[in-house]
């Protein structure tokens, strides 16, 4: 299908450390982490799904979590929805361990299946997750995961999921258009 009559955009050179305004992926995630007696809570936007049930997080090293994450191998990477901003932004803000985020933030913590950390019960979706490669952690702060466990809401289909673009702005999850018909099956 040629795609003709689409219009040509006027474009100047742009600063390529801020081509994460355009490429930054979303949704905004809170990962929750425990090891030993502590638990804490990160806001992440830098994710990347490497096959179906896997997922790279960069996870900067001056983070409290780097540590809980990286001894304990596994977290828990919950999904907020926009009703969620204000907790979105203040997890974001501040260093665990203390205060704790739970109590800060009136968050519920709720007891994973297959990892220790706890879940967030108030997230849409809840992913317990496992280190399955610790190779890119010393020199990128990019930490491997699998997904072994998946929590989701049976409602709405399509949540309101917030989006990060940089400069304190995110894009909330709007309209959905179906083109499933189009598809080649192994790319749905
Ligand atoms: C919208 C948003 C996105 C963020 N994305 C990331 C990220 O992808 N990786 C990261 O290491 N920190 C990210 N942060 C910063 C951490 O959430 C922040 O440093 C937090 O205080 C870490 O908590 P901790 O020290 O208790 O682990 C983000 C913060 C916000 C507000």
């Amino acid at each position: 299908m040629r795609t003709t009559g689409i219009k040509h955009f006027r474009k100047k050179d742009f600063p390529t450390d801020k081509v994460r305004r355009f490429l930054e992926p979303g949704p905004i995630v809170l990962i929750s982490s425990a090891h030993k007696a502590e638990r804490n809570i990160m806001t992440l936007g830098w994710h990347m799904m490497m096959e179906f049930d896997r997922v790279g997080c960069f996870i900067w090293d001056q983070n409290h979590s780097f540590e809980l994450i990286r001894r304990s191998r596994q977290c828990v990477i919950n999904v907020p929805t926009y009703d969620l901003i204000d907790a979105v932004i203040g997890i974001g803000n501040q260093h665990g361990p203390r205060p704790d985020k739970f109590d800060e933030f009136g968050l519920t913590p709720a007891k994973a299946t297959k990892v220790t950390a706890p879940l967030i019960a108030e997230c849409f979706a809840n992913f317990e997750c496992k280190l399955i490669d610790t190779s890119l952690i010393k020199r990128h702060s990019v930490f491997v995961f699998e997904v072994v466990k998946a929590h989701v809401a049976t409602s709405p289909k399509y949540p309101q999921t917030v989006h990060y673009r940089g400069d304190g702005v995110f894009m909330i999850s709007g309209r959905n258009v179906s083109y499933r018909e189009r598809f080649k099956r192994v790319n749905l």
